[in-house]
């Protein structure tokens, strides 16, 4: 697992270099989006309502104790709200990291169901302000990732 996030990770880094070179052609896969009104990936779209209200409820549950109630971070444990960089994983690293962790974030595939961590990332997502939002979503587009059949 770690080589694959080391290797995502300079993947990562190397996108947010390249990203404001590349809004263009995101703008333009938008587009191609909006006129086919099939998303071009998968996307894990900002939770409101119920959706927000169970989203918190899991991530109350499973994630506050590190992160906290507002996703604001504690410590050691990284803040995954509009303030820091959560928002620089497309969502396919989201899930697994979710599903499986990664250093001391604890793996969460055998208490949570793909759907509630969809949710959580959901409830997360409602954290973004709409630079940030954006910013993901282009990462997403480029970077659909290896299991795309996890994502809906
Ligand atoms: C025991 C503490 C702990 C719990 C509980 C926990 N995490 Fe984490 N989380 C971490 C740590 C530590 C990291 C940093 C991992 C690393 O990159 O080394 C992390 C990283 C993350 C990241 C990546 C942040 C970034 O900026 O790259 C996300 C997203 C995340 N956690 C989401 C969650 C969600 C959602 C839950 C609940 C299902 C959760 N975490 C529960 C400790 C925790």
């Amino acid at each position: 697992m770690q080589p694959k996030f080391k290797r995502w990770r300079l993947i990562g880094l190397l996108l947010s270099i390249a990203i404001p070179g590349l809004i263009a052609c995101g703008e333009v896969a938008q587009q191609a989006t909006l006129t086919t009104g099939e998303p071009a990936v998968p996307y894990i779209e900002p939770a409101f309502g119920e959706k927000l209200a169970s989203g918190q409820a899991l991530f109350g549950q499973y994630c506050a104790n590190c992160h906290g109630q507002s996703g604001e971070g504690m410590g050691p444990f990284p803040a995954l709200n509009d303030g820091m960089h959560a928002y620089s994983h497309p969502d396919w690293e989201l899930i697994s990291l979710i599903r499986d962790g990664k250093n001391s974030m604890p793996a969460f595939g055998s208490q949570l169901s793909e759907d509630e961590i969809i949710t959580i990332i959901a409830r997360v997502k409602a954290w973004w302000g709409p630079g940030k939002l954006s910013e993901q979503r282009q990462l997403c587009l480029i970077s659909p990732g290896p299991t795309p059949t996890l994502m809906r």
